[in-house]
């Protein structure tokens, strides 16, 4: 494991204050914690992190990892102002964490300087959340640069895969199953209510059948992580939910619940699979 002997972290928000935590636990040490503006600042110290904002400081020079934290679509004009700021060590590697983009956001590096990204496959909904044991897609210029990034990753309890596929189809993968639940849970809720129930009680109940299910559905593999009515292949139980969903209000939770039973219903065998495909409205 190459350890990197200083680490620039560009950025305050929920997952820059993340990697914060998980630096200081793993004693890597940080030369640099900066955003830029003064609101982030501001309210990344009240919740305890000592960070720098304005103009790039020039410790920035001292960094041989710099993490570049920022939203999706500053990372390329930073990776600019980065290039122009000449703040940045020859020989240094500059990361960036989104899972949308490529190296490619990082195409003005001046030469002599390594691109690299590393995106964990977490959601990072506040700045204390802790990253150990997630996974993360790691990609590097070269293949020094890759270990270098790796074995960062590693330190900080991340566990790294190198990834240089399809980006948008790995993005779309992580959506569904990083963003998807918050959609799911909504429908249900407005379905709760729609049923009768106060939508505070909705929430309560709802909660923690999603929880249940998610680490089922982590910790169990192929059809054993299925429940439910069509993987079970009830077919007229099908039958009366799609009717109760037969209203303009809930056309959208209606697709929802088509498009989720059809990828469900794969995992039932025999003829009852082809009467719920028919059902959906899907010859196979
Ligand atoms: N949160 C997650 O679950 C998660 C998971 C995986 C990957 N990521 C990736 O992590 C990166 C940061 O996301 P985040 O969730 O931490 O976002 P965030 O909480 O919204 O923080 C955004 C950071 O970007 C900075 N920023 C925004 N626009 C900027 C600009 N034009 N120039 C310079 N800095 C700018 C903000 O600084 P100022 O406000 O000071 O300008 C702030 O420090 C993104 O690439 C994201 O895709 C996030």
């Amino acid at each position: 494991v190459t350890r990197p002997a200083s680490v620039a972290l560009l950025g305050a928000g929920r997952l820059g204050c993340a990697l914060r935590l998980a630096l200081d636990g793993a004693s890597v040490p940080v030369a640099l914690h900066w955003t830029r503006s003064q609101a982030t600042a501001e309210s990344a110290r009240a919740e305890g992190f000592e960070v720098e904002h304005g103009p790039l400081p020039p410790t920035l020079a001292v960094a041989d990892v710099v993490l570049l934290v920022v939203s999706d679509r500053a990372v390329a004009p930073m990776t600019a102002a980065l290039g122009a700021s000449g703040l940045l060590r020859p020989g240094a590697v500059v990361v960036h964490h989104s899972g949308a983009g490529g190296l490619d956001l990082l195409d003005a590096l001046p030469t002599g300087v390594h691109a690299a990204s590393l995106h964990p496959l977490l959601s990072v909904a506040s700045r204390r959340t802790a990253l150990a044991g997630a996974a993360c897609a790691v990609e590097g210029g070269d293949a020094e640069t890759l270990s270098r990034v790796e074995g960062l990753a590693r330190r900080l309890g991340l566990i790294p895969f190198h990834f240089d596929g399809d980006r948008a189809r790995y993005h779309a993968a992580a959506c569904l199953v990083g963003n998807f639940p918050q959609a799911l849970l909504a429908a249900a809720v407005r379905l709760f209510v729609e049923a009768g129930l106060e939508p505070a009680r909705a929430r309560e109940a709802l909660g923690p059948l999603l929880l249940s299910a998610a680490r089922n559905a982590a910790e169990r593999d192929g059809g054993a992580a299925f429940s439910g009515p069509i993987a079970r292949g009830d077919v007229d139980v099908v039958e009366r939910h799609l009717r109760a969903l037969e209203a303009p209000a809930l056309d959208d939770v209606e697709q929802l619940y088509r498009a989720a039973a059809l990828v469900t219903a794969r995992v039932v065998d025999g003829p009852q699979r082809h009467a719920l495909e028919r059902l959906l409205g899907v010859e196979s």
